[in-house]
């Protein structure tokens, strides 16, 4: 990911007038670090729900995507439910995508340490925009697996952008593995995304850090506080940081003034119904052929074929 490419989103989005900065740069060396210590807290479930259901129904998610296929995945981190899928699968290829170049380089690590007789074809980039994956050619099925609810952080329109890509990228026979958070009461949501020990708080302010750090930003993060809430109306978590004063803020030559409450929106997690994924998959050219849930009903993984 280029520092001029993050500039300039950077600028774009702080000159709009709900202030937003892209959910992607969350995850410098810092920030992967943050996600992977959020991903083991009592409170953040998803991680917890989605490996467990991987675990209950490995047997059948294996039949669905076909032994010996060849597995891109989107948004990576460190591959741990991956793993899961390699063993079981033992794809002729496997390609993780990610833009963070240190999580994907540890994860990739550990992979050949694990999988020695596997077939690494790692990319590091930006999902949002075709990628081409050299190397991930292989005689089995395509198969996209997009696991931990990443597909939340994009809107609908988005996803179905994305949805779309990946329905031209798998092919006639492909399919798509995704994980996707359900819809559920908003306080366990809450709690998810407001842990006790601070960490989505120390996650969300890095965003700031990173700015300073990489694009001569004067952001004082004593300043700023982690904001978190469910928005029913649109079925999302929306993180924002908020001012706590009437403040200007220069990034390189810009200049950016903050009003007292005003806050930057940083992410949105969007949270979906078994029904309401579907829909949109098949928006994109898919067909909802299977899918699975935790126990509690939590989380869903979606086995999507091409229609
Ligand atoms: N799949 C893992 C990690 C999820 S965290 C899991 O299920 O636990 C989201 C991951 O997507 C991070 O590793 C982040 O670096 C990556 N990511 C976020 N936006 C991205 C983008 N636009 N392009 C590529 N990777 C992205
Ligand atoms: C990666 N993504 C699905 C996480 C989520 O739950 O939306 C990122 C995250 N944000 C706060 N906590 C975790």
């Amino acid at each position: 990911m280029s520092v001029g490419r993050f500039r300039e989103e950077v600028i774009a989005g702080l000159s709009l007038q709900q202030k937003a900065l892209p959910s992607k740069y969350f995850y410098d060396a810092r920030g992967s670090a943050l996600f992977q210590a959020i991903c083991r807290l009592p409170e953040y479930y998803p991680t917890r729900a989605e490996l467990s259901l991987t675990r209950a129904h490995l047997a059948g998610i294996t039949r669905f995507a076909r032994r010996g296929c060849t597995l891109i995945e989107y948004g990576s981190g460190e591959s741990l439910k991956s793993r899961l899928l390699i063993r079981s699968l033992r794809p002729s290829a496997y390609g993780p995508v990610d833009i963070s170049a240190d999580a994907l380089r540890g994860a990739c690590a550990r992979l050949a340490r694990e999988f020695p007789w596997l077939r690494l074809a790692p990319v590091t980039g930006d999902f949002s925009r075709p990628l081409e994956i050299p190397g991930i050619e292989g005689p089995g099925r395509r198969v996209v697996y997009f696991p931990g609810s990443t597909i939340g952080n994009l809107t609908p329109e988005e996803a179905l952008a994305f949805l779309r890509m990946t329905r031209g990228q798998v092919g006639p026979n492909g399919a798509m593995l995704v994980g996707v958070d359900l819809k559920k009461d908003a306080k366990v949501l809450h709690a998810a995304y407001n842990d006790a020990r601070g960490l989505t708080a120390a996650f969300n302010l890095n965003l700031l850090a990173r700015i300073n750090r990489e694009l001569g930003g004067n952001f004082d993060l004593r300043r700023f506080r982690h904001y978190a809430f469910y928005n029913a109306a649109l079925g999302r978590i929306e993180m924002h940081l908020v001012s706590l004063a009437r403040q200007q803020v220069k990034v390189g030559r810009h200049r950016f003034g903050f009003e007292p409450g005003e806050s930057i929106h940083t992410e949105n997690s969007c949270k979906y119904s078994v029904a309401e994924f579907r829909a949109l998959a098949a928006r994109a050219g898919f067909r909802g052929e299977r899918v699975w849930t935790d126990r509690p009903g939590r989380f869903a993984l979606h086995g999507l074929v091409a229609a």
